[in-house]
């Protein structure tokens, strides 16, 4: 695997590869690699003859009081993570390759994806999302780009700005991968202490509660469902809930009633560490 840190570099590496009639599979990431990054490389695998990973902690995603500083950071593990799975080439660039002086254009999708769930609790986040995967796109310019359902907002933002600013790249959905206890994998699982870790169940658990509240008791109206999920997740101290919403998995707008192919997804500070999970049902 060769590890490239320059834009231009990068660019002219899949020029080549492109010329050779090969196709790029590319998976942006933030590094700390678990599981659920290596699912999205696999599928990639399966679909491409050349593999992208980029691992940039992207500043202009996280809020003036959110974890930039803290976030986990473990280059050497994932390098050696990636080769064992024959990734191509690794794109690492610095912060000021990506945001030089100066700096001063962002992608900003305006439908109403952005201003609910994550984004009514972490203002500008996707702003910077979609910023920075555009810059991505353009340097690496891939065939096929692989996002996980685990941050299932950002696919439908992602998409949408694809479909707005005609990226001629196919985005690929891949499903959250989960430790064997139902916890959903995420690099900021280790910043949880030993009893938050088991706190953090509670996310699972309450997805798992609506679910078959739906399935097998044929419950459709959102407040109860919505309700269980709190008592579960309040049931440890530690807890803090941002949203729990179920929504239409279109438009992401809130229903009052369980129908179709809707979305259930929440936010719970879990100490001082801020989850995400969600589940997908089609009722
Ligand atoms: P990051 O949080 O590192 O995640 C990179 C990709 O891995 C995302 O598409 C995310 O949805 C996926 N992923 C994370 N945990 C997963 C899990 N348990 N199962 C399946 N997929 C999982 O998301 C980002 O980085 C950034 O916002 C990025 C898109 C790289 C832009 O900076």
């Amino acid at each position: 695997m060769k590890i490239i840190n320059e834009f231009n570099e990068m660019r002219q590496i899949v020029k080549k590869m492109k010329r050779e009639d090969l196709s790029v599979g590319f998976v942006p990431t933030m590094g700390y690699l678990h599981d659920g990054h290596l699912s999205l490389v696999k599928a990639a695998k399966v679909d491409n003859d050349i593999i992208v990973v980029s691992i940039f902690v992207n500043p202009t995603q996280f809020g003036p009081n959110e974890d930039l500083d803290t976030y986990p950071r473990d280059l050497e593990k994932d390098q050696s993570l990636l080769e064992n799975l024959d990734v191509d080439y690794l794109f690492f660039p610095k912060v000021e390759q990506m945001y030089p002086g100066g700096y001063g254009t962002y992608v900003n999708v305006e439908s109403g994806l952005t201003n609910k769930l994550c984004g009514k609790s972490r203002p500008g986040h996707f702003k910077g999302v979609t910023t920075i995967v555009s810059k991505l796109f353009n340097i690496v310019n891939p065939d096929k780009a692989y996002f996980g359902q685990k941050d299932a907002q950002q696919v439908s933002v992602i998409n949408r700005m694809v479909k707005d600013l005609n990226f001629d790249i196919e985005i690929i959905a891949v499903p959250i991968v989960r430790e064997n206890d139902g916890l959903a994998m995420s690099s900021r699982n280790v910043n949880l202490s030993e009893k938050e870790r088991q706190d953090a169940l509670t996310l699972s658990k309450s997805l798992n509660k609506a679910k078959d509240l739906i399935l097998l008791d044929n419950i459709k109206k959102t407040d109860i469902i919505k309700n269980e999920m709190m008592e579960i997740i309040e049931s440890v101290d530690s807890s803090k809930i941002d949203y729990i919403e179920i929504v239409d998995m279109e438009n992401l707008e809130s229903i009052d009633i369980v129908e179709g192919k809707v979305l259930i997804a929440l936010a719970v500070h879990i100490g001082k560490t801020r989850l995400i999970d969600n589940i997908i049902m089609e009722a």
